[in-house]
């Protein structure tokens, strides 16, 4: 029988790391907040991006055909639209709160361009690895368009969109993962609070987009401000409360795969031989 242990340790920041900025497809400007020197990877994360722009030098270039393999690309929009094709024929369409979760497995080569000239574009691109045995898998696309994303109602002042896992009896329509991760989009009233149950060997982090938090158990709690990630210790859950004027926030944990990571550009494999492997199916047209 698995017995929930409530006396488990209330998670604890145990480090706070702001983004740098950086451009990135065919100049996008965004703010790059893992996948950096500060900050290269929290297994099984390999990168999280914030872009957030209304001027539209910022984002309209996009980001033209490019490969990925070995890994998934998370894109979550809070504001805009973004168009999005491959070489296998593939299309889709991303608006505001939609997210698509895309498995790259093997290998595609895909685009995304703004469908937009103006407005608000503000969202998160989310690199998670792939254990060994899945690097080669069939590539696979979950979209999920805003209204599928369900909202779990907390507690007074506090709810989440639930993308992927479950909370608050809610279960989020992306599955079938690897890592079996969360992604929590968290809204916390001004002075709200909530303590939220999370899988307690995940790898965890949490990243305020808008307002502040503290974060963490009474008497260790640490200040979490907009544009910054914190990497919380392992427990069964995370003490979170807001601030004056309330918060938004995204919570993402996956099982840490511990195993070797070798990465190249958009090619995240376990050796380096499978890194000049995948450049030769690349350049052979085999994605
Ligand atoms: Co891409």
């Amino acid at each position: 029988m698995h017995v929930v242990d409530e006396a488990a340790p209330s998670r604890t920041v145990v480090r706070k790391v702001r983004g740098q900025p950086t451009s990135d497809g065919a100049g996008v400007r965004m703010t790059r907040v893992m996948g950096t020197p500060m900050l290269d990877r929290f297994d099984p994360f390999l990168l999280l991006d914030e872009f957030r722009s209304d001027n539209p030098d910022d984002y309209i270039a996009g980001f033209p055909d490019h490969p990925h393999r070995g890994f998934e690309t998370v894109t979550y929009m809070l504001a805009g639209r973004m168009k999005h094709g491959d070489n296998q024929g593939n299309t889709g369409l991303l608006g505001p709160g939609s997210v698509q979760w895309m498995t790259a497995g093997r290998g595609i080569v895909h685009s995304e361009f703004p469908e937009q000239e103006e407005g608000l574009m503000w969202g998160f691109q989310l690199w998670v690895n792939l254990p060994a045995s899945d690097k080669l898998t069939a590539p696979r696309y979950q979209d999920i368009q805003a209204d599928r994303i369900p909202e779990a109602a907390l507690g007074d002042g506090v709810r989440a969109r639930i993308i992927t896992g479950e909370l608050g009896g809610v279960t989020g329509p992306v599955t079938d993962i690897a890592t079996e991760p969360v992604y929590y989009d968290v809204h916390l009233d001004s002075g709200a609070s909530y303590s939220l149950p999370l899988p307690a060997g995940h790898n965890v982090f949490l990243y305020v987009y808008d307002g502040s938090i503290s974060a963490g158990p009474e008497g260790s709690a640490r200040r979490v401000r907009r544009g910054e990630m914190a990497l919380l210790s392992h427990g069964s859950r995370v003490d979170l409360a807001a601030e004056y004027g309330g918060a938004r926030l995204i919570v993402v944990g996956g099982r840490p795969l511990g195993e070797p990571v070798a990465r190249y550009g958009p090619f995240v494999m376990n050796t380096t031989e499978e890194i000049y492997q995948a450049f030769d199916d690349y350049r052979a047209g085999r994605l």
